[in-house]
């Protein structure tokens, strides 16, 4: 079969990566989606069981580090788009370690910029989709959002690669003219989420009545948007957004973490039919994050009046339906999270 586009999705076996893999393989069966991912502790091809069997399908094991991956994958499947989400995604962990962060988000962004420079002759023909998060922005008092304008001012090890990532795409647009887009996302929160970030952590500790660690007064605050939704918005801005601009994404729907935790441990309750504050007893303050960025949130209003995005559902009907994902899918935690299954589970999570 001849596909119109042929579709390199980096990170397609993580989190946000495999509901933009589900979303596409489902929605545009004239087009093949190559999902190219290291596998990672944080990849995982059981996110994509319901669709590895589709025809227009096909996951190529690589590392975007690696220039000869990038280029073979390039070359086999005749890679006519990229949407680029494969990253070390998590803050703790480039407090621990910055360097993993350095080689895949800023060394493996540009290996995929250069292949795409040296694979794509005609610029009209492709797009080159960075997808990045709102952290790159920096951190904001009570008042204020993040727009498409605001200065970039990263913190932490995390974004600081994103944003060093970000400027390269932008780079390789002015300078090369490569037909790049980009989009900037406040926090995500769905099913497939590995237990390290906030929501699902907390949804599995609350599971096996372990304690909820939140940090410092658990007065930070978070945007919260639906994966789904955040995999539409890519949809979008990858088909219909300008060549060469960025786009904010967010769902307007601040959280402090204390917050969040309690009304996640009252919804628990009722779910598993335990007495009304059980879990809430389990909530423990522990020291804080170091450099911890106070507040994001995201002005999506470019994204919503050009394009006509706008989230699909509230956070109360995508939480419920995070939680019941979970209580269902208790064997997908137990087999991401085993020593056996995983090749690396880093010790820094063991106890939590
Ligand atoms: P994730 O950690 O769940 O998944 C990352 C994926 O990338 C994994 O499948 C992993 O195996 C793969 N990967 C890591 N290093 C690789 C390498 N060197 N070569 C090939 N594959 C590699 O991350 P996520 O939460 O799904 O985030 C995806 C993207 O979206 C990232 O770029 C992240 O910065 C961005 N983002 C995330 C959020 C969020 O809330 N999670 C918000 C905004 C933007
Ligand atoms: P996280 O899910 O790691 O996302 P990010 O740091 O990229 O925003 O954390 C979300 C918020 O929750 C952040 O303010 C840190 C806080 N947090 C805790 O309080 N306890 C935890 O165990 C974790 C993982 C996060």
């Amino acid at each position: 079969m001849k596909f119109e586009k042929r579709i390199l999705v980096t990170g397609g076996a993580g989190f946000i990566g495999s509901h933009v893999v589900r979303l596409l393989v489902r929605k545009y069966p004239h087009y093949q989606i190559v999902n190219f991912d290291k596998l990672t502790y944080a990849g995982n091809l059981e996110n994509l069981k319901d669709v590895d069997t589709a025809e227009n399908y096909s996951f190529f094991k690589g590392d975007i580090v690696t220039a000869s991956d990038v280029k073979e994958v390039f070359e086999q499947f005749n890679i006519t788009d990229v949407i680029h989400l494969a990253a070390e995604s998590h803050v703790d962990r480039s407090i621990e370690g910055p360097m993993d962060f350095v080689m895949t988000n800023v060394v493996g962004t540009v290996n995929l910029l250069q292949q795409a420079k040296a694979s794509w002759k005609e610029e009209k023909e492709h797009v080159f989709h960075h997808v990045s998060t709102d952290e790159v922005y920096g951190s904001l008092t009570d008042e204020g959002y993040f727009t498409e304008q605001t200065s970039y001012d990263p913190r932490s090890p995390y974004s600081a690669s994103k944003a060093s990532s970000d400027h390269f795409v932008s780079a390789y647009h002015h300078t090369y003219g490569l037909p790049v887009k980009m989009s900037n996302c406040s926090n995500n929160y769905g099913s497939h989420h590995f237990p390290e970030k906030l929501i699902p952590l907390m949804i599995h500790n609350i599971v096996q009545k372990k304690p909820l660690p939140v940090y410092g007064k658990g007065e930070n605050v978070r945007d919260w948007l639906w994966v789904e939704d955040h995999a539409r918005a890519i949809d979008v801005i990858f088909h219909n957004g300008k060549v060469g601009e960025s786009y904010n994404v967010g769902g307007l729907n601040e959280w402090t973490n204390i917050d969040l935790v309690r009304y996640l441990c009252r919804l628990m309750d009722r779910k598993l039919n335990r007495a009304e504050g059980e879990s809430e007893e389990l909530i423990t303050y522990v020291t804080d994050r170091k450099g911890h960025d106070l507040r994001y949130a995201i002005d999506a209003t470019k994204l919503e009046t050009e394009l006509g995005w706008k989230p699909s559902i509230t956070f109360e009907e995508g939480l419920e339906n995070t939680v019941d994902w979970y209580l269902a899918n208790n064997d997908w935690v137990e087999k991401v999270t085993s020593g056996t299954y995983r090749t690396y589970y880093s010790k820094m999570y063991e106890n939590r």
